[in-house]
């Protein structure tokens, strides 16, 4: 009787381990469904609406709330911290107080930013910056800035940095298509076309402005 006991307890045992887990993909009865379905990220598996849900007010109870997205704040590795004046006349004022992270790029990040402005901005702003690019001279576009101007001298890095990152009356927000390292290069680069002021100019601004900084030779 002992030894039919041991027999039916060894067939009984291989039949639990056998059909308990016949496919990994289809688990029999889940009773701890985050360890059948992982609540972790997993890049090409395909989800199933009836337990997972990307709609906030649908979570809880049995469903599995994952939406796809980084975590709200997340910053891609090597990006500069997100910028975070608003786009209001406010903004736009206080944009002039932010410095240009970037402060000195190598012969090969200019060449780049280069590269990066000529596709972007030449078809409007002109490849010097002049405001004659092919969109300016067809006079498809009207009031496209000639950035080599005094005025766009004047104007801070921030500024400059605020009006790509938001767009301005009839240019767009470069937002999307240049990150915000770029988008600083490119202010930088801005700079290069710019004509740098001459001795005497400086001297004078100097003589009038006490607050203006002397510009070395
Ligand atoms: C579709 C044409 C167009 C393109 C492309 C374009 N701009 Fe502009 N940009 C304009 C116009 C028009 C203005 C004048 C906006 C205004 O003040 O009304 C302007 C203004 C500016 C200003 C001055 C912003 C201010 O606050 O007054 C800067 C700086 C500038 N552009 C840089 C760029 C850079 C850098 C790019 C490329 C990333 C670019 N633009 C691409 C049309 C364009």
């Amino acid at each position: 009787m002992k030894k039919f006991a041991t027999i039916a307890g060894m067939v009984l045992l291989m039949w639990v381990m056998f059909t308990g887990c016949d496919s990994k993909r289809k688990p029999g009865k889940i009773y701890m469904p985050d360890m059948a379905y992982s609540r972790s990220y997993e890049t090409y598996a395909e989800y199933d609406s009836s337990i997972i849900t990307n709609d906030p007010s649908d979570k809880g109870g049995n469903k599995i709330y994952y939406n796809s997205q980084p975590v709200a704040g997340t910053i891609k590795r090597g990006e500069l911290f997100p910028y975070t004046i608003p786009n209001d006349t406010n903004g736009y004022k206080l944009s002039a107080t932010v410095m240009n992270p970037i402060t000195e790029m190598t012969k090969a990040e200019m060449d780049e930013t280069a590269r990066l402005y000529n596709i972007n901005c030449a078809i409007c702003h002109g490849e010097k910056g002049l405001g004659n690019g092919p969109i300016s001279t067809s006079g498809k576009i009207g009031g496209i800035a000639n950035l080599t101007l005094q005025q766009y001298i004047d104007m801070a890095d921030g500024t400059m940095f605020h009006s790509l990152t938001y767009g301005r009356n009839l240019m767009g927000s470069y937002a999307s298509q240049l990150d915000r390292k770029q988008r600083w290069m490119i202010v930088k680069y801005i700079r290069s076309l710019q004509p740098k002021p001459t001795v005497e100019a400086a001297k004078a601004v100097a003589k009038t402005d006490s607050t203006a900084i002397a510009v070395k030779k």
